[in-house]
């Protein structure tokens, strides 16, 4: 019989998308061996889910739900599609409004229903899995309520859970009393050794310390969590788990992501054509945007959520030495405040060399993976960064600092050896950064066939799922019971 998983997760391509969590958990159970895995997904039927595919959407059923003191509609909608079958959590009250996720105090409510319901659901549609697969802070509490209330029942002995982080940066984490109030979990839940966390309830530890296996999205940040610096304050319990924690690389979805036959693009092109077609892209998009055509004028794209994370205060204390450079520069992406008027700012003083779309894209952003020369992306920290992956597969020469998943992917560029596939610096520091920018320029101008050379490297290397889809799966065989 084959091995069954339940991905549990709040966002989730093509349905729901805020970042690279929903790349992953939309792209990585089709890569699972089909005839070994039966792999199903589970999210919220948010309310900006749009309309194409709720039309697609079936009504299963619908129940109300115990949860602390509260009794909650739940609905069951489903959907397959390429393959895979989704379910989707219906409630107006929890997944109202224009975006996933809202205010903290509100989520926290949310995903406490979300967790519940989402394993209440399975008895009803029939399917038992060995093993949840929890994504992130907002399904922390999955693995805590299978040890407290689905504990007894049989249906759900022996399933198994892994809780996933893609970002311990966000944890879930408020007052006891509220969440005790929105979880009906018992007070004795909340002590260090559980889900406290500096006087808080803290969802995330909650999965980190109730799942069976944990795991992070690259080998360099499994690491970096147990230290202090990257630890977000749960370093310890890191260090505690560091027997159950493992990193395993993002891939990308290729076939989503492909310039030979993305429909997105201005044109198509291949590792044996991209020298002569992937520069139509770069032209376009300059008229698109308004920049100065130009050909031969290096393009850097930026393709962001715009926090403190990736690295945009860097940018901000060298962007008018930058400017002085024969460069251009787009940028995509919206966050905070002060970041999106940097950009307007630098749109508005460098017009026709730097582009400021402060909005969000998909389109777009598969023009500028496609029509750059240079991906800059040089964040604090990073988990695992898909951006640089697309730039990769797109012939864009990431430009990034070593950190997470952007050293596990980028190659740095070695002049003697001929080998890598971008350009990295190491120290969070603004002008290691413009070195690091000015040294791809000079390769750029002045070494072009050891720039293409690189792009066709880059194009050429493997950053699909496969292999880390087979990773996954040797975990779960870790942890499913051999019979
Ligand atoms: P993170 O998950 O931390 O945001 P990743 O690099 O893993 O970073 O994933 C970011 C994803 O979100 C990529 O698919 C990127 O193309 C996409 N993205 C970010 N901002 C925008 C935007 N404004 N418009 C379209 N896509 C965006
Ligand atoms: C997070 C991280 C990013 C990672 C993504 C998917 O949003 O910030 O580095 O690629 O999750 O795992």
């Amino acid at each position: 019989m084959r091995k069954r998983v339940l991905f549990i997760a709040s966002e989730c391509v093509p349905f729901v998308k805020t970042g690279g969590l929903a790349d992953v958990v939309g792209s990585l159970p089709k890569y699972f061996d089909q005839e070994a895995y039966e792999v199903r997904v589970i999210i919220p039927n948010y309310m900006c889910i749009k309309t194409e595919w709720k039309e697609k959407m079936n009504f299963v059923t619908s129940f109300y739900m115990d949860m602390a003191w509260r009794s909650q509609y739940v609905g069951i909608l489903e959907l397959e599609y390429e393959g895979i079958q989704y379910y989707f959590i219906d409630n107006e009250y929890y997944f109202a409004g224009d975006r996933p996720y809202g205010y903290i105090h509100e989520d926290i409510e949310k995903f406490a229903f979300f967790s519940k319901a989402a394993l209440s659901i399975l008895p009803i549609v029939d399917y038992k899995p060995d093993i949840v697969h929890c994504h992130d802070w907002q399904t922390g509490l999955v693995p805590v309520y299978l040890k407290d209330s689905f504990h007894e029942g049989e249906f759900y002995a022996n399933i198994k859970s892994m809780m996933t982080i893609h970002n311990l940066k966000f944890q879930g984490s408020w007052n006891i009393p509220a969440v005790q109030d929105a979880t009906g979990l018992n007070m004795s839940y909340f002590t260090s050794d559980k889900l406290e966390a500096f006087g808080d309830a803290n969802y995330l530890k909650g999965g980190i310390v109730y799942a069976d296996l944990i795991t992070t999205v690259s080998r360099t940040y499994a690491e970096e969590i147990k230290t202090p610096f990257f630890g977000e304050h749960l370093d310890g319990l890191m260090r505690a788990r560091s027997e159950f924690l493992y990193g395993i690389v993002n891939g990308l979805d290729y076939y989503e992501w492909n310039p030979e036959t993305d429909s997105m693009i201005y044109k198509n092109y291949s590792v044996d054509t991209f020298r002569k077609d992937k520069v139509k892209n770069k032209l376009e998009l300059q008229k698109e945007l308004g920049l100065e055509a130009d050909k031969k004028k290096m393009l850097i794209g930026i393709v962001s959520r715009l926090t403190d994370q990736k690295g945009f205060d860097l940018i901000d204390c060298i962007m008018d030495e930058l400017c002085q450079d024969e460069v251009q520069i787009v940028v995509l992406g919206t966050g905070e405040g002060r970041y999106e008027n940097m950009f307007r700012h630098y749109a508005w003083k460098y017009g026709g060399k730097v582009a400021a779309c402060i909005y969000y894209s998909d389109e777009l952003s598969h023009k500028i993976y496609a029509a750059c020369d240079a991906f800059l992306m040089p964040s604090l920290f990073e988990p695992c960064g898909l951006s640089q992956l697309m730039s990769l597969r797109y012939g864009t020469l990431p430009i990034v600092r070593e950190t997470g998943g952007l050293k596990d992917t980028v190659e740095p560029y070695n002049e003697f050896k001929e080998t890598g596939t971008g350009f990295s610096f190491t120290n969070y520091n603004a002008h290691e950064m413009l070195g690091a920018v000015r040294y791809a320029e000079s390769i750029y101008y002045d070494k072009k066939r050891s720039w293409n050379k690189m792009a066709e490297r880059a194009m050429n290397a493997d950053f699909s799922w496969k292999s880390s889809a087979k990773q996954y799966e040797e975990l779960y065989e870790k942890m499913i019971p051999q019979d």
